[in-house]
């Protein structure tokens, strides 16, 4: 399915065995949380980022293991923390961790997913990867308070959407790309463009994750769909369902995100099918994916250049 990860495939097995070696705690529950989310998979996508990025540089150590491992540890919180923040029940095609365990734990093993990441970082012992990553996870935090604080605002433009998914999302794909060149020594052109590349990659992959909330199903995309409306969440397809709608649907939609109402995502649905939506937010993911690849004209040829061209249409045509 996922032909880009044959590319890696030796490198991928070895930081799924990592990731399971990293969780290691003396505390049962950390282990316990820990393996429930890890074993039930996700795409990995931003760790495969990283390999594939550095043996693009032409890497021929092994730190891009722990660097990929390190990047799916903060992924990994990020989501832990974001399923108690967004109360979501479903995750990866299981209850989410907070559904199982409660809000505290969830919480909690977050923390120490970040902090195994930051001391798996130390040992890598390379100041500027550290660097990246350490604002990286920064600006994340602050993408995720933005959002928090934009909810229910029917005003929110679409620019001010888009700095929200740049941070809580796009960030973290740049990073990795960032970081993984940063590995390979590379000249500060290659650094820039993979850096770039993950930029792109990271807003399509976000603006996809936000049409796929209104039109797929909770058995394909392992979540639940339709929490974006009932958490009050300004999304691309909402945005643009404002600007074309007629003043009925206008105002329908506008309570619908004040009062953060998840019963109306029927009549959402049909208004944006009506204002065609979903084909603008797919064509600003189309057009965020060509960038990404662009990037990648700097680079010489080689297989894992292709499969990080096969990664950014990935993230747009993906269906999960
Ligand atoms: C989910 O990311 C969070 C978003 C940025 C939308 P993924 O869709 O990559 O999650 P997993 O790791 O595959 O479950
Ligand atoms: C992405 O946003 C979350 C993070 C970057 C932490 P969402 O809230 O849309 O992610 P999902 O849909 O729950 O995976
Ligand atoms: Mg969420
Ligand atoms: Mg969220
Ligand atoms: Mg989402």
């Amino acid at each position: 399915m996922l032909s880009f990860r044959d590319t890696v495939r030796d490198d991928f097995e070895a930081v799924n065995q990592l990731i399971i070696d990293q969780l290691h705690s003396e505390v049962g529950l950390v282990e316990n949380i820990g393996h429930y989310l890890i074993k039930a998979g996700g795409k990995r996508l931003r760790p495969l980022l990283v390999l594939l990025a550095a043996k693009a540089c032409n890497y021929s150590g092994r730190r891009h293991i722990d660097l990929a491992v390190i990047i799916e540890f903060i992924h990994t919180a990020t989501l832990l923390h974001d399923d108690v923040v967004d109360t979501s029940e479903l995750r990866r095609g299981r209850f989410t961790a907070n559904a199982q365990w409660g809000n505290a734990p969830s919480v909690l093993v977050g923390d120490f997913l970040y902090s195994r990441a930051f001391q798996m970082m130390v040992g890598l012992g390379n100041l500027d990867v550290m660097r990246i990553l350490a604002d990286t996870t920064n600006i994340i935090s602050e993408g995720e308070v933005q959002q928090l604080v934009n909810i229910g605002d029917p005003n929110l433009s679409e620019s001010a959407y888009l700095q929200v998914i740049g941070s809580k999302t796009a960030q973290l794909f740049k990073g990795a790309g960032h970081s993984a060149a940063l590995l390979g020594e590379t000249d500060a052109e290659t650094c820039a463009a993979l850096s770039n590349y993950g930029w792109h990659l990271g807003l399509a992959f976000q603006l996809i994750d936000d049409a796929l909330d209104y039109t797929s199903d909770n058995t394909n995309l392992g979540k639940n769909t339709g929490d974006d409306l009932a958490e009050g969440k300004m999304t691309l397809p909402i945005i643009q369902a404002m600007r074309c709608g007629s003043e009925a649907q206008n105002q329908l939609l506008r309570k619908a995100i004040q009062a953060q109402d998840g019963a109306q995502l029927p009549a959402v649905i049909d208004i944006i099918k009506d204002t065609a939506s979903l084909d603008y937010t797919f064509a600003a993911a189309k057009e965020q994916a060509r960038q990404a690849k662009q990037c990648l004209n700097v680079l010489p040829p080689s297989k894992y250049h292709s499969a990080m061209l096969d990664l950014a249409d990935f993230a747009v045509d993906r269906s999960y």
